[in-house]
């Protein structure tokens, strides 16, 4: 046989993996590293369960409603794999890793089951399932950094995944213009309500280099905004020793020429420090937004939380973002119904949400998860009453929210544009500096241009403008 021919008989059709993906940022940057990881492995992405060798489930487990889609979903590719037994199923993400071979037992159809701290071992696992036939399982973390060398260093940067020449594929399978790039692992703050620590281990940073060249990469492949992601992005590099500091990697990634625009996500109030507030000012690509979750109004429940602020010192944050740039959007996360939570409590919410008068917010009632300290609080709230504050606290964020984006009408701003709307053509979507969303008719492609935009009509959700 010739060599060309011996060549040809090796390259096999590639297999075709589905990709869905539930919960936080996080996990839609750990799906993309795992597509990448398949990619590798010749798989290509396919948009639909119905023709696909691999179904991966990538899950969150940070609310019980959350956990329940999966099984939900799990049950329906249970019915698609009797049809097609070649198809094999794999979970990922937190579920995976709290449940361990719990899951299992409820969902014997899964082939692969792996936490997050196990993606590298993705290709490894569906190697030793086809050996064997059994379920395979990874779960569990790499331990701290001890040594240098360690395997906790190991865990973050082995494999890479993207280098300076390859940016990793995007599960739309599109041009996308804005990235997210994880730059820590894990959480060390253990608020008394999370999983998150639990399901995602202790705080591991990555690398200021890998974190650069995977922006660069990204960067070279078109997209033109990026966001960091981490657990508490505030404590960067404190893993790392004393030198290595959140701003500094801001700096250092906001000074790629290519990038229009550079957002982390998710501060912690604890952590966040007065030269971040400040950087708002000297950095224009920082933009005038942060996210920075607060959770509640009322000290006393913040400090059952273990969020380790005040109220006050929430607010004193939000002084310093503001003496940076004044009309800095600020949003935020809540949790209503948290154990012990009185009328009280829950009106100083209310009270917090208006003087800070936050550009949108995350929502949520409290819903106790296993293994938390909260969980095991006498006491719980009964559901009516969270669903009644919850509906009250939304109602107080719409109307500020419809206020602050009807205060934006005859204003000119800055416009990132994202994508063209499907079901309209020629219309686009982008984000203002302050993070709020637009949209905009044009006879030209503005995907992944910065332009000029007045804002010419409001409503909760969006904006709507035209060139100018
Ligand atoms: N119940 C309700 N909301 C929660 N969150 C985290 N854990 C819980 C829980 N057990 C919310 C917090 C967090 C966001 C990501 O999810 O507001 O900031
Ligand atoms: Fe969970 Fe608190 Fe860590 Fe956020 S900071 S991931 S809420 S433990």
């Amino acid at each position: 046989m010739s060599e060309v021919t011996q060549q040809s008989a090796t390259i096999t059709q590639p297999k075709k993996v589905h990709i869905e993906t539930w919960g936080c940022q996080m996990n839609a940057a750990d799906s993309e590293r795992m597509l990448a990881i398949l990619a590798e492995k010749n798989y290509a992405l396919t948009q639909s369960a119905d023709d696909a060798d691999l179904v991966l489930l990538n899950t969150c487990h940070i609310r019980e409603k959350a956990k329940h889609k999966v099984l939900s979903r799990l049950g329906i590719l249970r019915e698609l794999k009797r049809d097609r037994p070649g198809m094999k199923i794999a979970v990922a993400g937190c579920v995976a890793q709290a449940e361990g071979r719990r899951l299992l037992k409820a969902a014997p159809q899964i082939d692969v089951l792996l936490g997050p701290g196990k993606i590298e071992e993705l290709p490894r696992l569906l190697e030793e399932h086809a050996a064997s036939g059994q379920s395979s399982v990874a779960t569990g973390f790499a331990r701290r950094h001890t040594h240098d060398g360690d395997d906790a260093a190991a865990a973050v940067t082995a494999t890479p995944v993207t280098t300076e020449l390859q940016a990793p594929p995007t599960l739309s399978g599109k041009r996308e213009i804005s990235r997210y790039v994880n730059i820590q692992q894990g959480c060390n703050n253990y608020c008394t309500f999370c999983v998150v620590p639990f399901t995602r281990g202790r705080e591991l940073s990555r690398s200021v280099s890998d974190i650069v060249s995977e922006s660069k990469a990204l960067l070279a492949s078109g997209a033109r905004e990026i966001t960091l992601l981490g657990q508490n992005v505030n404590s960067y590099g404190s893993d790392h020793g004393p030198e290595t500091h959140f701003v500094d990697l801001l700096r250092e990634v906001a000074s790629l020429p290519e990038l229009a625009r550079l957002r982390f996500t998710t501060s912690n109030p604890h952590d966040f420090t007065k030269d971040l507030a400040e950087l708002f000012a000297s950095e224009p690509k920082l933009g005038r937004y942060i996210h920075l979750p607060v959770q509640s109004g009322s000290d006393r429940i913040l400090q059952r939380m273990q969020r380790k602020v005040t109220a006050a010192e929430y607010l004193e944050r939000v002084s310093w973002l503001r003496a940076a740039v004044p009309d800095i959007a600020i949003s935020t996360d809540l949790i209503v119904g948290f154990p012990g939570e009185t009328e009280e409590d829950f009106a100083a919410t209310l009270g917090l949400v208006e003087q800070v008068g936050f550009s949108f917010s995350f929502t949520f009632k409290y819903s106790p998860r296993n293994n938390t300290p909260a969980a095991r609080y006498l006491d719980q709230v009964p559901e009516h009453v969270k669903e009644e504050r919850l509906a009250r606290l939304n109602a107080l964020q719409n109307r500020i929210t419809t206020s602050l984006n009807t205060s934006e009408i005859g204003t000119t701003r800055q416009v990132l544009f994202l994508y063209e709307s499907e079901k309209m053509p020629g219309h686009f979507y982008g984000r203002t500096d302050h993070f709020r969303l637009v949209r905009v008719a044009a006879a030209r492609q503005l995907t992944g241009d910065i332009a000029a935009v007045r804002i010419t009509d409001a409503n909760k959700t969006a904006l709507l403008g035209e060139l100018i």
